[in-house]
């Protein structure tokens, strides 16, 4: 059962090709409470983290934003549920085959390997899958557990993690998403 956590929050993101409508249509199929603790309260800080992280290693920030949609997406339980990396990355191409994902192939490439190994564990050599894991990790705070600088893959993350820094992330916005 999932814990409920703020009733009401507003489906915005903030990279504006994430649409309200198609935010809506995720949520439509998905499995589990929208309000659980991988849900979109969640997914809404996985895209902030993330793009603190692309604004600091100049990774593709629209990716990161279609992984915070995505990543937890097909979740069938609100507990380990070692499959949902790769059927969220089956539900993003499902977008994409519908013209839906203002994303080229080697973008929708490096989302699905990001949404598919993010259930993992592994760090990565891949700024970008990187950027995506660590925006994931650095969330375990709802959780009430602390972020790692061993788990983390990019240097920014690790940063955050080693320093106990992460009030950085409070409010953060993207500077090409303005206010
Ligand atoms: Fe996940
Ligand atoms: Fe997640």
């Amino acid at each position: 059962m999932c814990a409920k956590i703020a009733r009401g929050q507003k489906l915005r993101f903030q990279n504006p090709a994430l649409t309200p409508a198609l935010v809506n249509a995720v949520l439509e199929q998905l499995l589990v409470d929208r309000h659980c603790i991988h849900g979109l309260a969640h997914w809404q800080r996985v895209e902030r983290n993330g793009l603190y992280l692309a604004q600091a290693t100049g990774a593709d920030a629209d990716v990161v934003s279609f992984f915070a949609l995505f990543h937890d997406a097909c979740r069938e339980d609100d507990g380990h549920d070692p499959g949902h990396g790769a059927r969220g990355a089956k539900l993003a191409r499902r977008f994409a085959e519908k013209g839906r994902l203002p994303l080229d192939e080697a973008q929708m490439d490096a989302l699905c390997t990001a949404c598919a190994g993010h259930t993992d564990g592994q760090r990565s050599a891949d700024t970008l899958v990187g950027c995506c894991w660590d925006a994931d990790r650095l969330d375990l705070m709802r959780l009430r557990m602390e972020p790692q600088p061993r788990f983390m893959s990019t240097k920014p993350a690790q940063e955050l993690a080693a320093t106990g820094a992460f009030h950085k992330l409070d409010g953060y916005r993207h500077p090409r998403f303005g206010r």
